[in-house]
């Protein structure tokens, strides 16, 4: 059985099509005072919670979810993080800050067998789970199936260079173009200093690939150091798109972005569920 969050109905959806497995109907509900309950059919096996933790609220979502199905009958719990929040936290940036992708991690971890989540931003995550088994699948080969079948001469550009590996899988998928990174300087939450990429983009289709866009600063700090594009795309795998990033994204001269549904957006052109099946079936 699937038992999806609130904020991963689609992609569970699209999981149970795939593993020919049953989606549970869950209700989600507030008491008064606030406190979410959730409720699960009766149940027995494997149950898969599929639960993206976009928001705090969602994080407990997930924690209520997965007791409710052990207190529902099931003897082993799979949790499937789509979009684990928390893990660009991945250590302690400050004397005084936890390191809060471990402490969301740890209770994670108390409520299942296993876990898989999808291109975490650093996979060191991974360790922070308690459990018999923590893995990661990759989702990013699927960006390329929404891409035009004829971009001119395109070229793929990772805005920082650990974003590099990431759009030189999206080439292979689409099957041609270069592929180069910018050079990023993180200066805040929300500020980032970008040095240009030395590839000749004129006249060419270029696709940035990143695994999130949150603020969308440092795609929209990237983008303004491409002379003369014939055209620029943003392929992400986690399309957070938080406050005013579309705004900015838009404003910079995109003309399309392409997420997966590991967040669900009206961006999210394609589903993460089949990498997600191969592991689970
Ligand atoms: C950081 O290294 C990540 O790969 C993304 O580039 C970053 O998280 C995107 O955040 P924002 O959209 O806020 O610049």
């Amino acid at each position: 059985m699937i038992v999806s969050g609130s904020a991963s109905q689609g992609l569970a959806a699209a999981l149970a099509a795939e593993l020919g497995e049953d989606l549970a109907r869950v209700e989600f509900d507030r008491f008064p005072d606030g406190e979410q309950i959730v409720s699960v059919p009766p149940t027995d096996g494997r149950v898969v919670v599929v639960g993206s933790t976009v928001s705090d609220a969602t994080h407990v979502e997930l924690l209520l979810l997965q007791d409710a199905v052990r207190e529902a009958g099931a003897d082993h719990v799979v949790t499937v993080i789509p979009y684990l929040g928390y893990a660009r936290q991945d250590q302690a940036f400050a004397a005084g800050h936890p390191v809060s992708a471990r402490a969301v991690a740890r209770a994670i971890s108390t409520g299942t067998d296993e876990v898989l989540t999808v291109n975490p931003h650093e996979r060191g995550v991974l360790d922070y789970f308690e459990v018999d088994a923590a893995a990661a699948v990759d989702a990013s080969r699927c960006l390329a199936t929404p891409l035009p079948d004829d971009l001119v001469d395109p070229v793929f550009l990772g805005p920082d260079a650990s974003a590099e590996s990431l759009a030189g899988r999206v080439r292979d998928a689409y099957g041609s173009g270069a592929v180069d990174h910018f050079e990023k300087t993180r200066l805040s939450g929300s500020e980032v200093e970008i040095a240009p990429s030395d590839a000749d983009v004129a006249g060419r289709d270029v696709v940035v690939v990143d695994d999130i866009v949150a603020t969308g600063s440092t795609m929209s700090e990237a983008i303004t150091h491409l002379a003369d594009p014939a055209s620029v795309r943003v392929a992400c795998v986690h399309p957070l798109l938080a406050s005013n990033a579309r705004l900015k994204l838009g404003d910079a001269g995109v003309t399309e972005i392409i997420g997966t549904d590991t967040i669900e957006r009206p961006v999210s052109r394609v589903s993460a569920a089949p990498v997600i099946a191969d592991v689970l079936a």
